[in-house]
């Protein structure tokens, strides 16, 4: 998976690339999770899956922490993110925009052990899920390569294995309404 997505990081870098290789806008994060009240107060921010790290880049005034399973993607926000570890217990709120996707269960259940495990005790995770009806966006290719939808129930299940749900965003449909997300605020158990 890791050789996979650093092919896909470099073909971005080459050819402006955009297929997996997205980078949505701070705001746009802000606005889907409405977690803006929360991000005006924290000091600390961790990001899981930072994509060309146009957001990361946008939340100045933080002490940043980046996180990705590329080492190009990691490389490339080098000079904003003052490690390259994964944080522990001291970040006021944590993103994983557009990658749940892309990773299996067990994987999932790792991003949410550490994504929790770097939270203050008022942290809060915002993790995003498309349902499984979006299906017909993704290629058999993604898919072929552990990317998995997961129905609304199925999410819950396993979110809730590692910690608490505390905020459902309100669904985004796509594609004529045939396609939908949301987001999860997630605190530690
Ligand atoms: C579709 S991009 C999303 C980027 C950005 N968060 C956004 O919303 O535009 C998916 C990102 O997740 C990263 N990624 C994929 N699997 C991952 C994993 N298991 N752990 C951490 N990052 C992963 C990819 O390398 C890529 O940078």
């Amino acid at each position: 998976m890791q050789k996979w997505w650093d092919e896909q990081h470099e073909k971005f870098n080459i050819n402006g690339e955009k297929k997996y290789i997205t980078g949505s806008a701070l705001q746009s994060y802000l606005d889907f999770y409405q977690c803006s009240t929360q991000y005006a107060k924290a000091k600390t921010v961790f990001e899981i899956g930072i994509g060309t790290g146009r957001a990361l880049r946008e939340m100045e005034n933080k002490d940043r922490y980046a996180t990705d399973i590329s080492e190009i993607a990691k490389e490339r926000v080098k000079d904003i993110t003052n490690v390259t570890d994964i944080p522990i217990k001291c970040i006021d709120i944590a993103f994983c925009n557009l990658v749940a996707q892309h990773v299996n269960d067990e994987t999932l259940q790792e991003i949410l052990k550490y994504g929790l495990a770097s939270l203050k005790p008022t942290g809060i995770l915002c993790m995003q899920f498309a349902d499984a009806k979006a299906s017909n966006i993704y290629s058999k290719e993604l898919m072929l390569k552990g990317g998995i939808l997961r129905n609304e129930s199925q999410s819950a299940e396993l979110v809730n294995q590692e910690g608490k749900i505390v905020f459902t965003t309100p669904k985004r449909y796509f594609n004529g309404g045939s396609v939908w997300w949301y987001g999860y605020h997630i605190r530690r158990k």
